[in-house]
C-alpha cells in the first residue's frame, strides 16, 4: 500500500549553552523582542510543509510552558535527554505512532533562529528523491589547521571541507535506528555522523551564510543583523 510522504520536524532544545555566559539556557535568550526558540519554532511553522514539530525540552526547563508557541497544535513536546543525539532520539520517539519509516524529518537546532523558508525548501526539494538524504552546509573560508596541544601538525585541504548547518534531513526509520546504534558514542555530533556510521553518505545542499548557531554572546547581536537585512 502507498501512503503520501510527510515531512516531520525535530528541534532539540534541551542543551545549556555554556558558551554564552547568561542567567538562562541561550533558547530562552531575548532576540529582537522574541526568544530565541520562539523566532526558529515560528520560521519552521511558517514554512507550511511540517505535519507536527517535536520539540525536545529538559525536564527542569521552567521558561518553555510560558511561551505561547509551546500550546500551538503543530508543537509536540519531547522530553531532552543528556547529549543532543539523545535529545533528537526522544523527538523522534514521541511521533512514533503517526511517521512511517519512509517519511522525512528535518532536525533543525533550537539555537538557529534565522533559519528561513527559502533555506528549508531548498534542503526538501534537492533531496526529495535521493536515497539517504542530507544536510544544509557551507564551505569553509577559512583555511583549518589539525593542532596538538598549541602546535599545528596539519592543515586540511579547504577544498574538501564543508561546515555542517542545520536542518539536517533523513527518512524516519534510518534515522532512528542509526541514532539508537550510536547512543552514547561521543563522536556523533550531528544527525549525519549517525548515518555515516552505517556506511551511508549523506548529501551536502550549499545553505545561506546567515543560518548562523547562536553559540557566543556577540552571536545575538549578529542573528538580529541578519533578521533585519532578511526582512
Ligand atoms: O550546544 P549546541 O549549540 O551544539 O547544541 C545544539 C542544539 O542541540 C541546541 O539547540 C541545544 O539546545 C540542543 N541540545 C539538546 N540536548 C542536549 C544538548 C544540546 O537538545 N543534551
Amino acid at each position: 500500500m502507498t501512503h503520501s510522504i510527510k515531512f516531520w520536524a525535530v528541534v532539540p532544545a534541551a542543551g545549556v549553552g555554556k558558551r554564552m555566559n547568561a542567567d538562562r539556557p541561550k533558547q530562552y535568550l531575548d532576540l529582537a523582542g522574541q526568544t530565541v526558540i520562539e523566532h526558529t519554532l515560528l520560521r519552521l511553522l511558517h514554512a507550511n510543509i511540517f505535519a507536527a514539530v517535536a520539540v525536545a525540552i529538559s525536564e527542569e526547563d521552567p521558561y518553555w510552558s510560558e511561551l505561547t508557541v509551546a500550546s500551538h497544535e503543530k508543537i509536540i513536546r519531547a522530553k531532552g535527554g543528556k547529549e543532543r543525539a539523545d535529545s533528537v532520539l526522544s523527538g523522534l520517539h514521541t511521533i512514533r505512532d503517526q511517521a512511517a519509516d519512509d517519511d522525512w524529518v528535518l532536525v533543525h537546532d533550537a539555537a538557529r533562529p534565522c533559519i528561513t523558508s527559502e533555506d528549508i525548501h531548498h534542503l526538501i526539494n534537492s533531496l526529495v528523491n535521493d536515497d539517504v538524504g542530507g544536510i544544509l552546509a557551507l564551505p569553509s573560508a577559512d583555511t583549518l589547521k589539525n593542532v596538538l596541544g598549541n602546535n599545528i601538525v596539519g592543515t586540511l585541504d579547504r577544498s574538501h571541507i564543508w561546515r555542517a548547518l542545520t536542518p539536517q534531513m533523513f527518512r524516519y526509520g534510518s534515522l532512528k535506528s542509526a541514532l539508537e546504534l550510536a547512543v552514547g558514542n561521543p563522536a556523533i555530533t550531528d544527525e549525519a555522523s549517525a548515518l555515516e556510521l552505517q556506511g551511508l553518505q549523506p548529501k551536502i545542499v550549499e545553505g545561506r551564510p546567515d543560518n548562523i548557531k547562536i553559540t557566543r554572546p556577540e552571536d545575538l547581536a549578529l542573528a538580529h543583523f541578519f533578521m533585519e537585512q532578511q526582512q
